[in-house]
């Protein structure tokens, strides 16, 4: 590459600018701004990269692949190998923990239990901190590190907060993370005792935790580190590429993604798109979100558009009913006000994908059959199976269509859940119409449970003889 188009290459990252996606305000704030929402009308923010630039770059792809072989830090990173389409410039203080990279698996047992040919898993619990979260945090804390901030902080359902205590150690930054009390996997609320964190337990749910966020916005030396940040959807958006370039450039036909705050779901839909309008690739997937029954504003806006959701993005609907008591026992999805629907509603609607909602007898059922593919992930990610299998019993996906699902955390995020569904006592507490709590026991197709075997050889054998 001659050094022309390698400056060319190094300013797209510079130039770049923060922008409000309403249509009505688009106002444009400096890169540096510290800044969550729209100064202007509160409205979302985006990072706009000016990709004009960039098509001058002949060899993007090329510059990619080849940097998987280098030992500079930022290539051993899945997220800042893609560095030209990151708002950074080449000095930037990026904190890594060598994240992204993971992999993409054939999933046999999982695609027939869908309903399809074939289905690939992209498994984001494969980070650094076992979930898809620290693809954006790489990005939101070397932003931090540039703007002088002393503290991070985040409302988490556990795995923001894992992430983020993480990298705000390998920053050497102060963190607080407000978490649900009681509402947390033991597994990520240990992640973040280990990491250092300031752990504040509120008494109220996720989006109480969010509101009290959205109050220390304002002071100076605190940098918040939800995916309202339009600095976590930059990192979280490289996953597009890295997916991308594991299919070899080809389209799937459909990317399938839980929905809870919707930081993912935005981030996805903003690198394929930035990968059209560079030319990398010519269409887009659909893109669909699935959400727990119990936890599901933004399945019920969605159905509530009707047919019409074809709808030009300029009508994206001004408000969303929050669920005013989510439930869940995919607890990182126990969300009623999600912050970024209306980035993921926009990367639905123009994509053409669905947003759909699955029972917790479905995700449990799903997460078992994902194990039995050899792969583990967290409840919150088997929305994913589900709800494909749901999409291609009433048609919406094919057969031999080619369907990738993200699964965003690991196994080992939520082992007490798993236990409990192999040993048949995973149990759910719904509310009944009249508002009273009832047990619904979740009863496993897929149970696996230990059994009492004798310490005997012939034991052992008449055991396997009746499990074949
Ligand atoms: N899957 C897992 C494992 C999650 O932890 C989350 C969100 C989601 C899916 C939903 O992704 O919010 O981008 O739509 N967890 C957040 C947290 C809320 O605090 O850890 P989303």
């Amino acid at each position: 590459m001659s050094d022309a188009i390698a400056k060319t290459a190094q300013k797209a990252g510079t130039t770049a600018m923060q922008r409000c996606i309403l249509p009505t305000c688009a106002a444009v704030s400096g890169i540096r701004e510290q800044i969550y929402l729209c100064p202007r009308c509160g409205g979302p923010l985006e990072i706009e990269i000016p990709l004009e630039l960039l098509k001058a770059v002949p060899d993007l792809r090329e510059r990619w692949h080849a940097r998987a072989a280098s030992h500079d830090p930022r290539d051993r990173s899945g997220v800042w190998r893609y560095r030209e389409l990151l708002p950074f410039d080449g000095d930037a203080p990026v904190v890594t923990l060598f994240e992204g990279n993971t992999p993409l698996y054939d999933a046999p047992r999982s695609a027939q239990y869908a309903g399809l040919t074939a289905l690939r898993l992209k498994h984001q619990g494969c980070n650094p901190t076992a979930s898809f979260k620290d693809t954006g945090m790489t990005t939101a804390v070397t932003q931090a590190k540039l703007l002088g901030a002393r503290t991070v902080v985040c409302a988490s359902t556990g795995n923001t907060a894992a992430s983020l205590a993480a990298y705000a150690a390998r920053a050497e930054l102060q963190c607080a993370i407000l978490l649900p009390q009681g509402q947390i996997s033991p597994a990520k609320l240990a992640q973040s005792m280990d990491y250092g964190a300031i752990i504040c337990e509120i008494a109220g749910n996720f989006d109480d935790c969010m509101r009290l966020i959205s109050e220390l916005a304002d002071v100076p030396s605190i940098y918040i580190a939800n995916s309202v940040n339009p600095f976590r959807i930059e990192g979280q958006k490289t996953v597009a590429f890295e997916l991308l370039e594991q299919c070899g450039w080809r389209v799937p036909d459909h990317v399938v993604v839980p929905g809870g705050n919707m930081g993912n779901s935005s981030a996805l839909g903003k690198g394929f798109d930035e990968m059209l309008r560079l030319g990398l690739i010519d269409r887009l997937p659909k893109i669909s979100i699935i959400q727990a029954e119990g936890s599901a504003p933004l399945a019920h806006l969605f159905a509530a558009l009707g047919p019409s959701a074809a709808m030009a993005e300029a009508a994206l609907p001004d408000e969303i009913v929050p669920v005013a008591n989510p439930s869940t026992l995919a607890t990182a999805i126990k969300i009623g006000a999600p912050v970024s629907w209306k980035k993921a509603l926009r990367a639905v609607l123009r994509t053409h994908g669905n947003i759909v909602t699955v029972s917790e007898r479905e995700i449990a059922d799903a997460k078992a059959i994902i194990g039995r593919d050899g792969i583990g992930c967290e409840p919150a990610s088997a929305t994913t199976v589900a709800g494909i299998r749901k999409l291609v019993a009433t048609g919406q996906i094919h057969v031999g269509e080619s369907v990738v699902a993200v699964l965003t955390g690991h196994v080992l995020k939520d082992p007490d859940y798993v236990s409990h569904y192999h040993r048949g006592t995973l149990s759910f507490e719904s509310v009944t119409a009249e508002g009273a709590a009832k047990t619904v026991p979740i009863v496993g197709k897929f149970r696996n449970a230990p059994e009492k075997v004798a310490p005997t050889k012939e034991a052992i054998l008449k055991s396997l003889e009746s499990r074949r």
